[in-house]
């Protein structure tokens, strides 16, 4: 089996663009990898941020994970502080990464720009991703386009030391998503927590209800008789997982002969929505209200990490001359 390595920052909250795009599909790779991931507390604190907050923030992330469906048994989820080596692999990959590769990371570029001091982490945070995937030796990466540019320099990185210090690692592949981007409810940028444009799994009823009423459709459809098109709808896009299929499939049809009106479209979504969450939402109560045993799950994870890791990290040291 292929192992298959994804992160996530602890933002606190899964919101429904990260569910489908990127979560959603974890769940269902278990079936065919050996799969890694973890909650990148490290890279959470490249920008600002409340020390306070982290640690509620990183368990919340846990476990909206497992309730959507990551199965500890099958698959190792942790904590990416956890496990020391990925910060000594980070050093060790910094030794190997040219400046001007990070320069031009596009991510760097948007995350500081207008700001006043920028830290160093920011900028060397491809590396510590890349370390992330390395450590566990995995060769496949499932990214969003967002992410190509990383994972191409993690590339380059795995093979700058292997011609430096001999076959170390291999060179992950991208495992790209056949999920469509999910906008934000404004319809102005992709679902994004710091643009304040989401549905967090973890909405209330009336909120869900609430949001998608005033959310973005089809900018042609100005009145309730022009016709739409169901296609650059980001309405119609959440259809597709929250609705069946045959109801979806009607609703494409009345939409173009303007036979449904957007509230009342919206209001089939909404209810599938809620029905879907409703169930997230309660599995997330249960594991955040047991504390200890979510501590016990992540620890657990993290140990599954570290025996890999401890590896990895003995074989970089020799070869580095190191010890
Ligand atoms: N940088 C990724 C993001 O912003 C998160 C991440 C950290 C990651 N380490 C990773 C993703 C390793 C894939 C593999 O979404
Ligand atoms: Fe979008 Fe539905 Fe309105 Fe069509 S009817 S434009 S799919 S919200």
């Amino acid at each position: 089996m292929e192992t298959v390595l994804s992160g996530i920052q602890p933002s606190g909250e899964i919101h429904v663009g990260n569910y489908l795009g990127a979560i959603r599909n974890w769940v269902a790779m278990q079936e065919s990898y050996r799969c890694i991931f973890c909650v990148v507390d490290y890279h959470a604190i490249t920008t600002d941020y409340d020390p306070a907050a982290l640690g509620a923030r990183t368990l919340d992330m846990a476990a909206g994970i497992l309730a959507c469906g990551v199965d500890p048994e099958r698959s190792t989820l942790f904590v990416q502080s956890h496990v020391r080596e990925h910060t000594e692999l980070a050093w060790v990959l910094t030794c190997v990464t040219p400046m001007g590769d990070l320069s031009r990371m596009t991510q760097f570029k948007d995350k500081s720009a207008g700001h006043e001091s920028v830290s160093a982490g920011l900028f060397n945070y491809p590396i510590l991703q890349a370390a992330d995937i390395l450590l566990y030796r995995a060769t496949r990466v499932p990214v969003g386009a967002d992410q190509v540019q990383h994972l191409e320099l993690c590339r380059e990185l795995a093979r700058r030391f292997n011609a430096r210090f001999g076959e170390t690692f291999p060179e992950p592949q991208p495992l790209l998503s056949s999920t469509p981007k999910i906008m934000g409810l404004d319809g102005q940028a992709k679902m994004s927590k710091s643009l304040g444009n989401t549905i967090a799994i973890g909405e209330p009823e009336r909120s869900v209800r609430a949001k998608l009423r005033t959310a973005f459709t089809d900018p042609q459809r100005k009145r309730r008789t022009d016709p739409g098109r169901p296609e650059v709808c980001n309405i119609y896009t959440m259809h597709a997982f929250f609705t069946d299929a045959v109801r979806t499939g009607e609703i494409a049809g009345q939409c173009r002969a303007a036979g449904i009106g957007c509230v009342e479209c919206k209001g089939v979504l909404a209810d599938g929505m809620v029905a879907h969450l409703s169930t997230i939402q309660e599995r997330t109560l249960a594991l955040r209200e047991d504390e200890s045993r979510l501590r016990a799950i992540l620890e657990a994870g993290a140990e599954k990490a570290r025996a890999i890791a401890r590896i990895t990290m003995d074989d970089v040291r020799a070869r580095l001359g190191l010890g």
